[in-house]
């Protein structure tokens, strides 16, 4: 009989030997005349046991890992086909404890099926959200999505049923769904994962709001540094079209919808919705000012849904499911699930989907473990290279929108990186400051000339100019981009910068600072 393994094909578990373990396991199979089937899957997301290789034996599907091309000989000696003990085992994979706790409605098929196969995401309950949706009107659609409470993953948390409804109301005989999978967060990698892992259900998604919005042309604007997104990506839009899930005859319905993927050069600035049309349309990545917003004049000045990749890939479950039953997870104004990504210097780094409400310190300390390097976490940033860095203290903050605006932080995509004690938390001030110069699109003068001031201005404490009437620049300075500038970047940019300020003083001593943050 035929014995499926499954190895991840993700960037992620690629980076870490899953190619070279597939060839492995591929020429030992040969080598003992074993009858196997390799499966590419997407990865679960526990990167701590990538490559992680399963087998599908007759009590389910057991997992080994991390795996490296030097076990391969032994874990057949071992019968890890039959499920054999073996010093990777690490039992069923759903009952590994950090995958067995998530709520998974988003990532619910990333790491089980084939990737680009439609017959295993039909297998698994794909496309039941898009047949409801057909039989809606637009409006009862947009209803679902707002009764939802979903709000959109990419950064600023706005009401994705708002956004939809907007772009559904505006005139116009041409609009578009853009998928912004710019993703250029630190730490963050939810939008690749999933565009790795599960691309149908993101094609799924941006169909739904295409039917919602009158929208027949989608887009997925990701950067060249994710070639294998594009390329998995690529594929399953080929595979969709085949099966006439995208084409002028959307599942035989009357309703037509085709997409595309195209790349960026990867500047963090064109993951700000506007700069990503400027960017679409041929032009430089400059922000453009609002109004008009995107949704009335957006892509080639047409109505144009700008999303996040999450949160198209969260509209499925909620026409699958109903509103209600998305709604319910969550707490205040946070509903539903959301894909924390747990990075730096982590135990157990990778992607967690919960719903909102864990704390801080349940996400750091329990679920991440603690430091990669077993010393104390001293400071944590979340959302981003523009997120507040959290002190200890602030370690019961809920996962919560307004929970962390609360405490001067925000959530944008979810990323949370972890810093052990070792840390300088004024050299990661200037890294903000440093890092809003190199990036900036250069429009409004805060965001220009204040960060590459501000970067001067860190230099000065550390060398001793001056230091307290130089942190009082640096609070004046921070006030000054935080209202002058016109968009996020210089404006969020005073968040990483005053939250070291604030939670960190003791850092804020003359001394050198001869590294880079990075
Ligand atoms: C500097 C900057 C970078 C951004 N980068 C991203 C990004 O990489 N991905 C993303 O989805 N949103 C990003 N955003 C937020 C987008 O402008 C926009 O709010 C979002 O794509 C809307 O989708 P959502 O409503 O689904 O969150 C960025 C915003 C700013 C100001
Ligand atoms: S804040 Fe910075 S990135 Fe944003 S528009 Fe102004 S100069 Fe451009």
């Amino acid at each position: 009989m035929t014995v499926k393994i499954y190895i991840p094909l993700d960037s992620g578990s690629v980076a870490l030997g899953a190619d070279d373990v597939a060839k492995a396991i591929a020429a030992e199979a040969i080598k003992r005349g074993e009858d196997v089937q390799i499966v590419r899957n997407g990865s679960f997301g526990m990167y701590w046991l990538e490559p992680m290789v399963e087998v599908e034996a007759s009590r389910g599907r057991l997992a080994y890992g991390p795996v490296a091309v030097e076990d391969v000989d032994s874990l057949f000696d071992a019968g890890f086909l039959n499920g054999g003990d073996h010093k990777r085992f690490l039992g069923h994979t759903q009952d590994i404890p950090f995958l067995k706790a998530q709520t998974r409605l988003t990532f619910q098929r990333c790491g089980i099926i084939d990737p680009v196969s439609l017959d295993d995401y039909r297998a698994n309950d794909g496309l039941k959200g898009l047949e409801n949706a057909l039989g809606m009107t637009s409006e009862d659609i947009v209803k679902a999505v707002t009764d939802s409470g979903l709000r959109g993953r990419g950064g600023a948390g706005f009401p994705t049923g708002i956004k939809w409804n907007t772009v559904r109301q505006a005139p116009g005989d041409q609009k578009y769904i853009v998928c912004n999978a710019d993703e250029g967060d630190s730490g963050t990698f939810a939008d690749r994962m999933i565009m790795e892992g599960e691309p149908f259900v993101l094609i799924e998604g941006m169909i739904i709001a295409g039917l919602a919005t009158g929208a027949t042309k989608g887009y997925v604007y990701t950067r060249s540094e994710y070639p294998d997104a594009i390329r998995i990506m690529n594929e399953a839009i080929e595979v969709a079209r085949a099966n006439k899930l995208l084409g002028p005859k959307v599942l035989g319905s009357d309703y037509a919808f085709d997409m595309e993927v195209r790349m960026g050069a990867g500047a963090y600035v064109c993951g700000e919705e506007t700069s990503l049309l400027n960017s679409m349309e041929g032009k430089r990545g400059v922000v453009r000012a609002k109004p008009p917003l995107p949704a009335l004049e957006g892509f080639m000045g047409r109505p144009t849904v700008v999303n996040n990749v999450i949160s198209l890939c969260s509209v499925p479950v909620i026409l699958e499911k109903g509103a209600e039953y998305y709604r319910d997870f969550g707490m205040g104004r946070s509903r539903g699930t959301i894909p924390i990504q747990i990075a730096g210097n982590v135990k157990h780094g990778g992607l967690y989907e919960t719903a909102f409400g864990l704390t801080l310190g349940e996400i750091v300390d329990q679920i991440g473990g603690g430091t990669a390097s077993g010393r104390p976490v001293k400071a944590v940033q979340v959302g981003g290279p523009l997120g507040a860095y959290f002190p200890r203290e602030l370690f019961d903050t809920p996962f919560d929108y307004e929970a962390f605006a609360k405490a001067d932080g925000l959530i944008g995509h979810a990323g949370v990186v972890v810093f052990d004690d070792s840390v300088d938390m004024m050299k990661q001030a200037r890294f903000a400051m440093e890092f809003c110069a190199i990036e900036s699109c250069g429009k409004c003068t805060p965001c220009r000339i204040g960060s590459t001031r501000g970067t001067e201005v860190v230099d000065k404490i550390a060398r001793g100019e001056d230091p307290e009437m130089q942190k009082e620049l640096l609070t004046d300075l921070c006030e000054t981009m935080k209202f002058g500038s016109l968009c996020a970047l210089g404006g969020f940019t005073p968040y990483p910068v005053m939250s070291a300020l604030t939670h960190f003083p003791d850092d804020f001593k003359p001394h050198a600072l001869d590294i880079a943050a990075e």
